[in-house]
C-alpha cells in the first residue's frame, strides 16, 4: 500500500481520509517503513513547520540520554500558533470558543475569539510581560489559573518573548504551588482572583498568597479579575491584569523572539513514587513536531472541525492538546470552564450539541461519570456532529468504551485510548483515524505512532510473549521527549534510562495481543491515578506524617468506580494518640490542605505495623493487595523489593492487622473482604 506521509499545512486535502481502513498487518508494515529511514522520517514531518531557521542536524545523539532534536533550527511557538493563522485566511476563523460554567436565564456565557483577536490579545499581554515585568528569553513565567481564555493567551505571550512557562494545576494547594514555582524558578506569576466550580468560587489568589509567604522566586503577580471577589493585593508585588493592560497601546505589537529548537518551552512537574515532583523540561522544536503529527494522525483534524479536549490546561493533556496542538493547526478549540455535569448531568452533551463539536478528547473518568447518570441524559442531545473521539489518562474499561460509542455520534465513531505521559510530550500509542484505521477493540490502545518504536519487555528487557504482561518501553528517542528533569539531570537518567539501557522506561505494565495491539494495564510503580491525575504516594505520605499523632504512613490506590483509583491511607500512630473517626477526618483534611483536593484520601486506616522488606522499604503492593482483597499471588510478579516468601508472610501478617483495624466509621473488618 502506498502511503502519503505528507501532512501539508495549508492544503486541507483529505488525502488520507478517516474512511481509510487497514488491517493490523498493513499498519505494521507502514510503521516499519517509518522506522527504516528514521530519523529522516521525522525530518519530513518537521519540514511542514514554518521554521525561522532550518536545523543543521535532525537528531543529536552524542550525549545519551540527553537527545536533542532539530539542532540548529530556530522557531517561535507563539508565531506558529497565532501569527501564521492571523495573517492568512484564518484571521476571522474562531480560534477559541470559550464557554463558562455558569448558566443564567439566557443560557451559558460564550466568548468567541478569532485568530485575529487572539493575535491582538497575545500581543498586548506580551507587551505587559515585556515592558512592565521585563520578561525575556531565559525567564520562567508561572501560571495558576482557572480555565479562561486569558490562560492560554498569557502562556502564548510568554512564549512569544522567548521565555518558558510553568503551569501548576489550580487544584493544588499553597504548599504544592510554592514548591513547583520555586523549583522552576518562576519570576512572574499569572493568576486570577478566583475560579468557578459548581456554583462556588475557588479563591485562587488566597492560595497564591499562602504559597508566596515563604521566600519565593516569584517577585510579581499578575491577577486576572475573573469572578470579582475581593482579594488581598500586595503593593509592589501584585497588579490586576486589566490595570497592566490599560497601559499597553491598543495596537501594541511585540515581535516574536526566535529560540532554538532545543531551548526549553515549559517545565511541568510530575509525581513519582519517591522524592519531590520532577520538573519535566520540554523543548520547542521536537514538541511542536510531535503535536503537528499527532493532531493529524490521531485526531484527523481538518479546517472545519470544532475540537474539544475536556482536560484542564494545568495538566500536560491541556498543554499539548488544548493549547499548542490545535492552535498550531489553526483549529477552532472549544474551551470549557467547569464541571462536565453541572448544573445538570447532560452539560457535556449539550456542549457537544450546541457547538457542533466534531472531534472530542476526553477521559475514562468523565465517561464513567456520564454512564453513571444514565443514557437518557446523552440521548437528550443530538451529538451526530462528533466524528472522532479519543480518551486518555488511564486504561478505559470496555463498558465505558462501549457506552460512549453507543451514546455519542452515530454509533460508529472511531474511538481510541491514546497512551502517553507527561514525559512523552504527546501521544505515542493510539489508533490513527487520520492515517488509516485498524479495527477497533474496546479498551485497546492500538499501535505506536509512525516514527516511535514501543515494546513490551520482560524483566531482562527481552520481548515479552503475546498475552503476557510485561513492561512498556520506548526503544528510540522521539521528538517531544524531555530535555531533562529540571535541576536534576542525573535523576532523569536514573529514572527513565537506566533500567533498560538505550530504552525509555515508561513505568507501565502492558500486554500485546495476538495481532500486536498494545493494551496498557496501568502503573507498574506506586503512582496513583485519581481521575486520570497522577499522584505520587510520597507527597501524600509526607502530608500525613506532618500530623503530630502520626508516626508512619503508607498510601495506596484502590479501585474506584468513577475515578479509576482513590487514595487510601494506612497510618501508624504515635504512642498515646487516639485512633478515632475524628483523627481520621483530620488526617484526610490535612492531605487536602497540603497537597490539594484531588489527593484527599477516601479512607484512613489505623494499623499497628506496615509490611516491609528486610531493607525497610514499605511494600505498598502488599498493602494494596490486602486493601482490594486480592491474593498476594497476583501481585508478586515483577516485585523486586522482596522475595516471594517474604511477600507472602508480610501479606498474611498485614491482612491480620487490617481485619482487626477500624475504618473511619468504626466498622470492623473481620471477613478479610476488600475494605
Ligand atoms: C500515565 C501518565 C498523557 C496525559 C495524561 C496522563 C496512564 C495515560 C493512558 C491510556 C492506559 C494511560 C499511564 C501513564 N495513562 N493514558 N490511554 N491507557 N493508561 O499523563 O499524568 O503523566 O500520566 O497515565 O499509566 O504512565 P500523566
Amino acid at each position: 500500500m502506498s502511503v502519503n506521509w505528507s501532512l501539508p499545512f495549508d492544503e486541507r486535502v483529505r488525502t488520507v481520509s478517516r474512511s481509510t481502513t487497514m488491517t493490523p498487518r498493513e499498519y505494521e508494515a507502514m510503521h516499519e517503513r517509518s522506522l527504516e529511514n528514521w530519523p529522516e522520517f521525522w525530518e519530513g514531518v518537521a519540514s511542514e513547520l514554518p521554521w525561522h531557521r532550518r536545523w543543521d542536524k535532525v537528531l543529536d545523539d552524542s550525549a545519551p540520554p540527553f537527545y536533542r532534536w532539530f539542532v540548529g533550527g530556530e522557531l517561535n511557538a507563539c508565531s506558529i500558533c497565532v501569527d501564521r493563522h492571523a495573517a492568512g485566511h484564518r484571521a476571522s476563523k474562531p480560534a477559541i470558543i470559550w464557554e463558562g460554567e455558569a448558566v443564567a436565564d439566557r443560557g451559558p456565557t460564550v466568548r468567541t475569539m478569532t485568530y485575529a483577536d487572539v493575535h491582538r490579545e497575545v500581543n498586548r499581554a506580551a507587551w505587559v510581560l515585556k515592558h512592565r515585568y521585563g520578561v525575556a528569553k531565559g525567564d520562567t513565567v508561572g501560571f495558576y489559573m482557572p480555565m479562561v481564555p486569558e490562560f492560554p493567551i498569557f502562556m502564548l505571550a510568554a512564549v512569544r518573548l522567548g521565555a518558558k512557562f510553568t503551569v501548576v494545576f489550580s487544584g493544588f494547594s499553597s504548599d504544592s504551588l510554592s514548591e513547583r514555582l520555586n523549583d522552576a524558578g518562576a519570576k512572574v506569576l499569572v493568576t486570577a482572583d478566583g475560579g468557578r466550580r459548581r456554583d462556588s468560587v475557588v479563591r485562587l489568589k488566597d492560595i497564591v498568597d499562602g504559597a508566596l509567604q515563604a521566600s519565593s522566586s516569584v517577585k510579581s503577580v499578575l491577577v486576572l479579575k475573573n469572578v470579582g471577589n475581593s482579594v488581598n493585593m500586595e503593593t509592589g508585588r501584585d497588579e490586576y491584569i486589566h490595570d497592566a493592560l490599560a497601559r499597553a497601546p491598543a495596537d501594541a505589537t511585540v515581535e516574536p523572539v526566535s529560540v532554538r529548537s532545543d531551548d526549553p518551552l515549559f517545565i511541568l512537574h510530575t509525581s513519582g513514587t519517591t522524592g519531590r515532583p520532577k520538573g519535566q523540561v520540554h523543548d520547542v522544536g521536537g514538541y511542536l513536531v510531535l503535536l503537528h503529527a499527532t493532531m493529524r494522525w490521531v485526531f484527523d483534524l481538518n479546517d472545519d472541525d470544532v475540537y474539544w479536549c475536556t482536560a484542564d490546561i494545568g495538566w500536560v493533556t491541556g498543554h499539548s492538546y488544548i493549547v499548542f496542538g490545535p492552535l498550531m493547526e489553526g483549529a477552532t478549540v472549544l474551551m470549557y470552564e467547569g464541571a462536565l455535569d453541572h448544573p445538570s448531568p447532560d452539560r457535556w452533551a449539550s456542549i457537544l450539541e450546541r457547538h457542533k463539536v466534531s472531534v472530542l478528547y476526553t477521559s475514562p473518568t468523565a465517561i464513567r461519570s456520564f454512564m453513571k447518570n444514565g443514557d437518557a441524559w446523552a440521548k437528550a442531545h443530538d451529538t451526530s456532529s462528533v466524528r472522532v473521539m479519543h480518551s486518555v489518562g488511564e486504561p478505559i474499561n470496555p463498558e465505558a468504551f462501549r457506552w460512549m460509542r453507543r451514546n455519542v455520534g452515530e454509533g460508529q465513531v472511531p474511538f481510541g485510548s491514546t497512551w502517553w505521559m507527561t514525559e512523552t510530550g504527546g501521544i505515542m500509542i493510539s489508533v490513527l483515524p487520520g492515517l488509516g484505521l485498524v479495527p477497533i477493540k474496546p479498551g485497546t490502545n492500538g499501535f505506536p505512532i509512525p516514527g516511535v518504536e514501543a515494546a513490551v519487555v520482560d524483566e531482562q528487557g527481552l520481548p515479552q510473549k503475546p498475552f503476557t504482561r510485561g513492561l512498556l518501553v520506548l526503544k528510540r528517542p522521539w521528538p517531544g521527549m524531555p530535555l531533562t528533569i529540571h535541576n536534576d539531570p542525573s535523576r532523569y537518567k536514573e529514572v527513565y534510562w537506566s533500567r533498560f539501557p538505550g530504552s525509555f522506561f515508561a513505568g507501565d505494565y502492558a500486554v500485546r495481543d495476538g495481532e500486536g495491539y498494545f493494551w496498557i494495564l496501568g502503573r507498574a510503580d506506586e503512582v496513583i491515578k485519581v481521575s486520570g491525575h497522577r499522584l505520587g504516594t510520597y507527597e501524600l505520605e509526607s502530608a500525613l506524617v506532618q500530623h503530630p499523632s502520626v508516626a508512619e504512613a503508607a498510601v495506596v490506590g484502590v479501585p474506584d468506580e468513577v475515578k479509576g483509583e482513590a487514595p487510601v491511607g494506612f497510618v501508624i500512630l504515635r504512642v498515646g494518640a487516639n485512633a478515632d473517626a475524628g483523627l481520621a477526618s483530620e488526617l484526610k483534611a490535612l492531605v487536602r490542605e497540603k497537597v490539594g483536593p484531588i489527593a484527599t484520601p477516601r479512607e484512613v486506616f489505623f494499623v499497628g505495623k506496615l509490611p516491609k522488606t528486610r531493607s525497610a522499604k514499605i511494600m505498598r503492593r502488599v498493602i494494596r493487595a490486602v486493601a482490594v482483597g486480592q491474593s498476594v499471588g497476583d501481585v508478586s510478579t515483577l516485585e523486586e523489593e522482596a522475595s516471594v516468601d517474604e511477600i507472602r508472610r508480610a501479606y498474611a501478617d498485614f491482612r491480620g492487622e487490617v481485619s482487626g483495624a477500624q475504618d473511619v466509621a468504626g466498622r470492623k473488618r473481620t471477613d478479610g473482604r476488600p475494605l
